[in-house]
């Protein structure tokens, strides 16, 4: 180690510019469902991906998509799909479907020459093979692991640069909804040689005896690459800002770094009088790391950390910053209304916010690694993570995963949990899967010293395998006296509950409904392996040394449809729909978790038909008494007792059921109603906030719903909505939390497309020049008539040059009609010309390949006419026998057609979602349907800096 420097040389450094760029990479990418040129990877020579992987296909007509993209959300539902998957027409028996091309060009300056150039995907579903300018670089199993490389290799400086990702997702890994493409960010990063590693800085807080009194050690990690031939001195120089923006410490080391090396440097400071990181008040600290090397700043990083503690205590449950600190927790997948996987960050931020309504305050990723901006919003608006790998196991492959799991997420004060796996049904008693968990667990101890590890175990009172050896038990389901038994005979295990509850209900129904797949949302139907709402957290609540549990789940999700399967695709598991709409049971949460004073009725108020017929009401209330009216006439005050709801079956009569909610002295302090509406007249759009950025990733939640004409929501309306935008937004996705809809979530515009097969070919040796220069025979006039056949459909595929350095012409005539040409282009797509071909058009040079592997297209809208056209190829048989492939078609494409945008509301309500452009202004979103009065929105989008981005 190499000494301090002097405070005056480090203030200069930490305001010095950083050469690294981070960029994102989401803008602009090009894709194609199916695939059509299996042969694209080659394993037998280097850099020659062919099809789309070449860095000279022509993508021109491929779809443009920004990222993150789901393309499982653009497809139809089927009943014979994989419902546990949303009965989208997805997977083994829709190969067509399951498939998918994204290629993305970028330029990289002549001056980036000699910097490191590094290629992240933060994660794909499913499986990914990416190429770079031809380049095979990556072969990526597992649609939840970020995977990265160093591209700097075979990267052109000063050029123009390909990548190309075939995605297959054709397998699955879990049992509910879980996209496909490039459903999360990917980026380009630029580092000189000695940099900060990736996912390289590693910041703790330490107190003595994890008891948050007196002052943290602040714990700093940092790891340097040196990729340079020659050994290189390098200072780390840290600075700490306080979350309200002071310098609060600044330190430094400086170390040797060997040549091609990684090294780990390590440095501490002390904080007096943090302010501690919890739910309820988030404060972030910020480290900020710059390195230097032989006197000029070479990396700049600024981490967010908080400083807090947790623990797990066998009597005491859960201790946040050294209290018991219970966990109201919901488990939830990645998938929201709209746009399936492909959440956008500003969407993340909703979801948690919304979770936190009801007092949620721990978050389960199950059962995957997170998106790491998911885990930024945590830190920022207060929410604990249990952060949970996709499987087990202690095979080289999984421990790596692990690994990179745990060295991404370790900074954030978000996570409080690690979570080796979720019901290991098959295994999970056997001596083999006990010594896998004590690896697993044992590994975070070594990467992350200070949390917990648990295993979400669907056992009762067993204490075999894993839940003999790990740390933290988890309980899914089995609640009850077993429970206390299990606590009595291992009293020195902590515990946890990792999933309960998996009470179905359908937002605004109250009888069940098989044949539309709906259930009531009365927190009265649950699947046999579990309970409601009332009885587990009735339960929890009383028995600190459980520390809370997370809910199966916060929101729906697509897949796991229960109890009914088609037409129902979606879960019903949510305490909120797959929009975030709240159902009933969000109350009885909110009630129980919350502070706040919480009064609500259920159901509605609009029964026409069912006039002196028996009604269930239920209240959810926090209040000590509830009493309830109907038009006016008291029902009864009930006694509330802690963790319950109350009933009264009653007889309905349309008007208003109102209720009162009492203190303990008997005061007023709350008050509720709800009324029988008229017919919807009205539409309504209510953002989600007054204002987004006009960064091109920003997104604005609309609430669509319909009012009466006394303006009051009517909770039954299903009009079909149809929606149009103009300004500087984009809808990019609509849904309306219906389990059973099969109404499309996004509106992709359909290009038409004319294929026309090029047969009968004539050929003849020739001389070909090795270059665009014609000859004779490419003329659109030459009588080739004597010339040899070629016929795709029956030359069997045999080579027609028979020996090497030969040389040859093909010819060809084909058609084409005056509306082909109105279209917006036309691509010629051979299947293989062995080995080099020269290629022309009517005459005209159009391009020329040079490897017998690949499948050239050329665009020749600019070089057709309406009639007659002609095509040329001459071609250079280099090696053994060779030829021109005769299995070659033109394209027409047309005009993308203009699909409006609806979505019916469902019990009131529905959901749109529009995202910003990079256009500071305003946008201005259109709703109108059958019968009702329109509404337009208008919605400002503010200047903002976006994210660094790849142009
Ligand atoms: C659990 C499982 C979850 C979900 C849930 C439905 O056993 O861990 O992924 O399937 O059941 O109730």
């Amino acid at each position: 180690m190499v000494g301090a420097c002097t405070a005056l040389w480090i203030t200069s450094l930490a305001a010095a510019q950083s050469p690294r760029e981070h960029l994102s990479l989401d803008v602009n990418w090009k894709f194609h469902l199916g695939d059509d040129w299996p042969d694209a990877l080659h394993l037998e020579n280097s850099g020659t991906g062919s099809g789309p992987a070449s860095e000279k296909f022509s993508d021109s007509f491929w779809r443009t998509v920004n990222l993150p993209h789901d393309w499982a959300v653009e497809l139809p539902f089927d009943w014979a799909a994989d419902g546990s998957h949303g009965f989208h027409t997805l997977g083994v028996k829709y190969p067509t479907n399951s498939i998918a091309w994204y290629r993305r060009t970028f330029e990289l300056p002549k001056e980036d020459e000699g910097k490191r150039i590094w290629l992240t995907f933060d994660g794909v579903f499913r499986d990914a093979t990416v190429w770079v300018n031809g380049w095979c670089v990556r072969r990526h199993e597992g649609g939840y692991y970020q995977f990265r490389e160093d591209i700097t290799d075979v990267v052109h400086f000063g050029g123009k640069n390909t990548i190309a990702v075939l995605v297959d997702a054709t397998k699955v890994e879990g049992w509910f909804y879980e996209g496909a493409g490039i459903y999360r960010h990917v980026w380009l990063d630029k580092t000189v040689p000695v940099a900060i590693a990736p996912d390289g800085i590693f910041v703790q807080s330490k107190f003595n005896n994890n008891i948050p009194q007196g002052s943290p050690e602040i714990k700093v990690e940092v790891s340097l690459l040196n990729a340079q031939t020659n050994a290189a001195k390098a200072t780390v120089n840290c600075e700490i800002i306080s979350p309200d923006g002071k310098s609060l410490k600044q330190f430094s080391e400086s170390e040797m770094l060997k040549h091609k090396s990684q090294t780990a440097v390590k440095l501490e400071t002390k904080i007096s009088s943090p302010i501690l990181w919890s739910p309820e008040n988030p404060q972030l600290y910020k480290l900020v790391t710059t390195v230097s090397s032989d006197g000029k700043v070479v990396d700049k990083k600024e981490t967010a950390f908080g400083i807090r503690t947790v623990g797990f205590d066998a009597t005491n449950g859960f201790l946040l910053n050294g209290k018991h600190y219970e966990l109201y927790g919901t488990c939830n997948h990645q998938d929201h209304a709209g746009v399936g996987a492909a959440i956008p960050d500003a969407l993340l931020e909703f979801r948690v916010k919304k979770l936190k309504e009801f007092g949620c305050n721990a978050y389960r990723m199950s059962h995957n690694p997170p998106t790491p901006e998911l885990l930024d919003a945590c830190d920022r608006l207060g929410m604990l993570v249990m952060d949970e790998s996709r499987l087990m196991g202690s095979d080289s492959a999984n421990l790596k995963n692990w690994d990179d799991q745990i060295r991404r997420d370790r900074n954030h004060p978000s996570v409080a949990l690690w979570c080796i796996a979720n019901e290991q049904f098959m295994v999970q008693d056997t001596p083999q899967a006990a010594s896998v968990a004590r690896t697993m667990q044992d590994y975070v101890k070594q990467l992350d010293p200070t949390r917990p590890v648990t295993y979400a175990s669907p056992e009762d009172n067993v204490f075999r395998g894993i839940n003999s050896v790990i740390e933290v038990r988890g309980w899914n389901y089995h609640y009850g006296p077993q429970m206390d038994r299990y606590h009595a005979e291992h009293p020195s295990q902590s515990n946890v509950g990792t999933e309960q509850a998996s009470v179905v209900g359908t937002r605004g129904i109250y009888t069940n409904d098989q044949s539309h797949g709906y259930v009531a949302a009365y927190d009265v139907v649950w699947p046999g392996w579990t309970t409601t709402a009332e009885s587990w957290w009735s339960f929890f609540a009383v028995r600190p040394w459980l520390s809370g549990a997370f809910v199966w789940t916060g929101f729906d999700y697509r897949g796991e449809p229960t109890p009914y399967w088609w037409p129902c695709v979606n879960s019903h598991f949510g305490i909120l729909d797959t929009c975030g709409f709240p159902k009933d049971v969000f109350y009885y949460y909110q009630s129980w978790w919350t502070t706040n004073t919480v009064l609500h009725l259920a159901p509605h108020w609009n029964w026409p038909g069912l006039e002196g017929q028996e009604i269930l009401v239920e209240a959810f209330s926090n209040c000590k008494q509830v009493e309830l009216f109907l038009n006016g006439a008291t029902l009864g005050k009930q006694a509330m007792k802690p963790n319950s709801k109350l009933s009264w079956q009653m007889k309905y009569a349309p008007g208003t059921l109102s209720a009162k909610g009492f203190d303990a002295a008997g005061n007023v302090i709350a008050e509720t109603k709800v009324e029988t509406t008229g017919d919807a007249a009205q539409i309504q759009l209510t953002p989600d906030r007054k204002t987004i950025n006009a960064d091109g990733q920003d997104v604005s939640v609309f609430t669509v719903s319909a009012v009466d004409a006394q303006g009051r929501t009517v909770p039954v309306a299903q009009n079909k909505i149809n929606f149009s935008i103009e300004g500087a937004g984009k809808i990019i996705g609509v849904g309306n939390g219906d389990p059973s809809c099969h109404e499309p979530d996004v509106f992709v515009p359909t290009v038409p497309e004319r294929s026309v097969a090029l047969d009968d070919w004539r050929w003849q040796l020739a001389r070909v020049p090795h270059n665009r220069s014609t000859v004779p025979e490419y003329a659109n006039d030459f009588d080739d008539s004597t010339w040899n056949k070629l016929n795709a459909k029956t030359s069997g595929g045999e080579a027609t040059i028979k020996t090497p350095n030969t040389t040859a012409i093909y010819r060809v005539h084909f058609k084409l009609t005056e509306a082909d040409l109105n279209g917006t282009g036309a691509q010629i797509c051979f299947s293989g010309c062995d080995d080099e071909g020269w290629y022309f058009v009517n005459g005209q040079f159009v391009g020329e390949s040079h490897d017998w592997q690949a499948q050239p297209i050329f665009d020749i809208k600019q070089f057709v006419h309406a009639g007659d056209n002609v095509v040329a190829v001459g071609v250079n048989n280099g090696v053994g026998s060779g030829g021109l492939n005769p299995n070659v078609t033109v394209k027409i494409i047309g005009h993308a057609g203009v699909l409006p945008w609806s979505r019916s509301l469902f019990n009131g309500l529905a959901q749109i979602i529009v995202q910003s452009t990079r256009d500071a202004g305003e946008f201005k979103l259109t709703a109108t349907a059958d019968g009702l009065k329109p509404v337009t929105a208008v919605m400002q989008t503010q200047p903002c800096t976006p994210r660094p981005f790849v142009p």
